[in-house]
């Protein structure tokens, strides 16, 4: 079943407020000496601007077919150079080693799982040359803003309700029509692990695509992991 169907209806309304990841993820693809790839690429919201930006092509990988034909859309609209397949990121393969992979807007956190999260990362070593970069970015988890929102109401950008599951450490995003996708949080601690486990090393952990440096007022992760080599 396509969970994400109903929410590609809405993607460019839900999606409106997001615009500062893109410099971000542009200037990794523009260091990137090699195939870049977006896992969970949606519409090509990124990948689209990427592609240009760099002169080459992207591939993008999404387990959604509407989301997908959106982008399809999109990409021929833009005449851009983005190669969409569709394909899961837990266990999606490369016929090229790539110089950059990365999962923008907290699409990793759509994964259910730690071992979920394991085979996600383990495939991206596995398809990384040797000192290839690994980039995303996640929501930090924070009680009181998922308690304060749980139950409630939301008009913008797109009118949703908001429920908090803290015994699966998920929040679900309810649309009018009652099409629900998930979100599972992760701490840092299970990030650093993931990297760990899957043989890569942290280049920089940033606390907000400025770059800033990430503290302890943080409020998003955005990693840079690289494959040693
Ligand atoms: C918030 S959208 C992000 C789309 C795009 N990357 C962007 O930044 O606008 C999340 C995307 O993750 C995709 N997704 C969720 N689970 C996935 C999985 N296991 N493998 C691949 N894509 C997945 C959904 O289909 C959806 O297109």
């Amino acid at each position: 079943m396509d969970v994400y169907a109903p929410f590609a209806a809405v993607y460019e309304d839900w999606s409106a407020p997001m615009t500062e990841d893109v410099p971000h993820y542009v200037a990794l693809a523009r260091e990137a000496d090699g195939p870049v790839v977006e896992l969970a690429v949606g519409t090509a919201r990124v990948a689209i601007p990427v592609s240009e930006v760099i002169g080459r092509r992207v591939i993008g990988i999404d387990v959604s077919p509407a989301m997908l034909e959106k982008g399809r859309r999109a990409v021929g609209e833009a005449g851009a150079d983005v190669e969409l397949r569709e394909g899961d990121m837990r266990d999606f393969e490369l016929e090229e080693p790539a110089a950059l992979i990365y999962i923008p807007y907290r699409s990793f956190l759509h994964v259910p799982t730690w071992a979920d999260r394991r085979r996600v990362m383990e495939r991206v070593a596995a398809s990384l040359r040797p000192g290839g970069r690994f980039a995303w970015n996640a929501f930090v988890f924070d009680h009181h803003i998922a308690h304060r929102l749980d139950g409630t109401r939301q008009e913008e950008p797109v009118p949703h309700k908001l429920r908090y599951v803290p015994a699966e450490n998920r929040t679900d995003i309810t649309l009018d029509s009652g099409a629900t996708i998930s979100l599972w949080w992760a701490t840092k601690n299970e990030w650093l692990g993931l990297i760990d486990v899957a043989g890569l090393e942290v280049e920089a952990l940033y606390g907000g695509f400025d770059r800033r440096p990430f503290d302890e007022t943080s409020t998003e992760y955005v990693w840079v992991a690289r494959k040693p080599g």
